[in-house]
């Protein structure tokens, strides 16, 4: 990919081993960038402002040789993410990614029985956080920045229970669409990538829960899941990865308000 090497990039939601977010700073550490790993303080075990050194996501990374800090974030805390873009730019003096990833996905069940405050909930860390940190780093990102949002197929296809959840994915591609056109003239392109299932823990805890619904085992619930995807498998998160860091490059130089799925061919539209 080109025009990545250098250049830094911050994911939220990426403190936790196996996540997408882990797997997304991997990929864009390979080709060269300097990566900031952020999430909730509890899952950063925060140790001093801005460098955090105990997450073993951090540790993992900067074990592989990529040059990492950690940045404690709560996406749903204003003065919080004002922090964490001012602790990259201390730390580095810029930012040319932002990978929106934090998003929690517990909340599952029927519209009728759903809280004002699950919902809200839900709103305010899949879809506000995103729009807080977008906003925040379109202040201090230059021409040649990219903010890519992690949305799901859940951003184009109802799911039973999930209200909240499918509402703030579809919602994510509107900020994607809206905030591409807001920050074409400061050259700053928006792209979401939508992935289907994926083992992670968030990915694990949903389907779980599904497989109890049927009365199956989560291993049986998830052949299934492999079965209905074109391709034979379930998602990585290398191959969502992939996807952000081909559109966090130049090679993506014309590409800005896209929904792009990464779902073996299961998502068709
Ligand atoms: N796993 C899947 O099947 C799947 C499919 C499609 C899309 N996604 C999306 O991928 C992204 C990553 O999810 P994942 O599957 O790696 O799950 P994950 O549970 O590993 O990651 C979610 C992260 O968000 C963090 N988080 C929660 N609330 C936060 C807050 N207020 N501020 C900052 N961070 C917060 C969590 O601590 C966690 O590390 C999410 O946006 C999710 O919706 C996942």
């Amino acid at each position: 990919m080109r025009g990545l090497d250098g250049k830094v990039a911050l994911c939220t939601g990426a403190g936790l081993e196996g996540g997408l977010g882990h797997g997304i700073l991997e990929r864009l550490g390979k080709a060269g960038c300097r990566l900031i790993v952020s999430d909730l303080e509890a899952v950063m075990t925060h140790s001093g402002a801005g460098n955090i050194k105990e997450n073993a996501v951090v540790q993992d990374l900067a074990l592989k040789g990529f040059e990492t800090i950690g940045i404690a974030c709560d996406v749903t805390n204003e003065q919080s993410v004002q922090a964490a873009v001012q602790a990259t730019l201390a730390e580095w003096g810029r930012l040319d990614i932002v990978v929106n990833n934090a998003a929690i996905g517990d909340i599952i069940k029927p519209l009728p029985e759903l809280s004002l405050s699950e919902w809200q909930r839900v709103m305010n860390v899949n879809l506000t956080g995103a729009f807080l940190l977008t906003r925040e780093a379109a202040q201090v990102m230059t021409a040649g920045s990219s903010v890519i949002n992690i949305a799901s197929q859940a951003a184009k296809t109802g799911f039973r229970q999930m209200a909240p959840y499918v509402s703030s994915k579809h919602g994510m591609i509107g900020l994607t669409r809206t905030s591409a056109i807001d920050l074409a003239p400061l050259g700053i392109r928006v792209n979401a990538v939508c992935p289907n299932h994926v083992t992670t823990t968030m990915g694990k805890a949903q389907s779980e829960y599904f497989s109890s619904l049927r009365g199956m085992e989560p291993e049986a619930y998830r052949a299934q899941i492999a079965d209905r995807v074109p391709l034979g498998r379930v998602g990585k998160p290398e191959d969502t990865a992939s996807a952000v860091a081909f559109l966090a490059s130049e090679d993506a130089a014309f590409i800005t308000g896209e929904a792009l799925n990464v779902s073996g061919g299961e998502e068709t539209h």
